[in-house]
Formats: structure tokens, sequence, C-alpha cells
């Protein structure tokens, strides 16, 4: 099986989820934010941080006497996160399973932010945040369930098993490893951690109209939205889920709504 590709990013996707994250992302990480009750001096590490938007924020929530470190692997991402200068924040390129530069203990809370479902391997990151956390750190995790998917996900696999889409293998389902909200749970305690609160809220966004919808999810996925096929298809596959997207036009405009998992864990 293939994962998910770290290689289709773009200047111009990184650069248009910087701009619409700030009304979707970031505000659900501010929600992951404040159940981790970040204090000031504390020692943060930001996985899977793309553009840095929600580290900025933690910034200043941990002050001047505390410091956050956001790793991406996407390094257009990270340029731009580089961007935001402050002296308690700083980025690196770098992924969920290879932590092995940070210090044993180094971190009071570790947060990944609409990163969890891209990971197709979830132990070994597991394993490595638990080696940098501090006895009785937090780590915080907000991502979407496998269970609750929304209607463009729905929509976008529908089409996919049609032909001639179909001829052509995803590298996952719907470019994500979403876990269930059991399947979580049991993760965290299998790699040592002590669940202090898991539950599936439900998502709701809207997006002002179809494009707008497959460019988010363009941007967020950084080109594995569609990526698999080739660019005529690609168009093709584009016209045929924004026509369906329609359905859920409201006055607010597209709906879509999926449930996402927030999980609180204690490194013991
Ligand atoms: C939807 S974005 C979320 C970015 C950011 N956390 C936020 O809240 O805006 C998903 C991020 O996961 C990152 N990602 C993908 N695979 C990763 C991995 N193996 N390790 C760490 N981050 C990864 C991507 O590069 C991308 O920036």
């Amino acid at each position: 099986m293939s994962t998910v590709s770290l290689t289709l990013d773009t200047q111009e996707l990184a650069q248009h989820y910087e701009r619409i994250s700030a009304a979707h992302q970031f505000k659900g990480g501010q929600m992951l934010i404040e159940e981790l009750a970040i204090r000031p001096g504390e020692k943060v590490l930001d996985v899977g941080s793309g553009t840095g938007l929600l580290a900025e924020y933690v910034a200043g929530l941990v002050g001047p006497t505390g410091a956050i470190i956001g790793v991406d692997p996407l390094p257009l991402r990270i340029a731009l996160a580089q961007a935001k200068g402050r002296a308690n924040l700083s980025f690196k390129v770098g992924t969920a399973d290879d932590l092995r530069e940070f210090p044993e203990a180094g971190f009071d809370v570790v947060y990944l932010n609409a990163v969890f479902h891209w990971l197709p391997e979830k132990l070994e990151p597991l394993r490595q945040i638990y080696r940098v956390l501090k006895k009785g750190g937090r780590l915080g995790l907000s991502t979407g369930s496998k269970d609750h998917p929304n209607q463009l996900q729905t929509i976008k696999a529908q089409v996919l098993a049609r032909e001639p889409y179909s001829r052509y293998l995803e590298a996952s389902g719907g470019g994500m490893y979403r876990v269930s909200a059991d399947e979580l749970r049991s993760l965290l305690s299998q790699s040592g951690f002590a669940v202090q609160k898991l539950e599936v809220r439900p998502h709701v966004r809207y997006h002002p109209s179809p494009q707008a919808a497959i460019e988010f999810a363009e941007a967020s996925s950084f080109g594995n939205f569609l990526g698999h096929l080739p660019e005529a298809l690609r168009t093709a596959a584009r016209e045929e889920i924004k026509r369906e997207l329609e359905q859920f036009r409201t006055p607010e405009g597209i709906r879509r709504e999926g449930g996402r998992i927030i999980a609180i864990a204690i490194r013991s």
C-alpha cells in the first residue's frame, strides 16, 4: 500500500492554506489548546505545525519564559511559519515518527492539530511523543473521526469509485488514515498514556461554494485530495464533486458536517 505523498505541496497550496486555515483549523486548534490549559513558562511541541498559525497563538500563551517549537515535513509550509518571527517560537522540517533530535522529557505539552489522520503509522509517533514529554506532561490531539466522515469525503469516495477514476489506486482511504475513538483510546493506552479526555464532537463547516470546498481540501491535504489522478482526470473529478456538493447548499454556504475526536492524554 502506498502512503500519503509529501511531494505534492506547492507554494500556491501552502499560501492558500495559510489564508483559509485561519477560519478553519486554527479555530478548532484554539479549542484543543483551551483543553490543554497551557500556562506561561511551559515548553510546547507542535507536531505537524503547518504554516504555524496555531503555534504563534501558543507562543503568546507560554510567554517569554516559555517556548514552542513546530515541526512539519513540508518545507514550503515551514518557510511560511518561520516568517512569524518571535523569540520564543521556532520551526523545523521534521516528521512525527522521528523526534530523535528532541531531548527526553523536554516538553510539558505536545499537540497535533488536524495531523493525526495523516500519519500512516500511529504507534511509533506516539512512543516518540511519550519519550519527549515530561512525566505528567499532556498530549493533545484533534483529529477527524473515521466513524463520522463529512459530506465532502463521502462524495469524493462515491465519485472515485466510478470509472475511469476507479482505475487509479488512491494512496489510502480518502488520502487519510483516520481512527475511531475506540482505536485512538487503544493506541494511547498501548503507548503508555493515561487517557484524561476522549470525545467525538460534531464538526460543522461552511464553504462559500463547491469550488471553495475543493480548494480547501486540496490545500489542507497538501495536494493529496485528488493527487493520485492524472491532471486531466483530476479536473474532471473536481467538476463531478462540485456538482454533487450543490445538494448541500444552504444560505450560509455549502455545509459539511463530520466528527472530530478531541483527546487529552497524560504521560505517566
Ligand atoms: C491540515 S494540516 C494541519 C496543520 C496545522 N497543525 C494547523 O492546525 O493548521 C496537516 C499537517 O500535517 C502535516 N503532516 C503530514 N504528515 C506528517 C507527518 N508524518 N509528521 C508530521 N506532520 C505531518 C502536514 O505537513 C500538514 O502541515
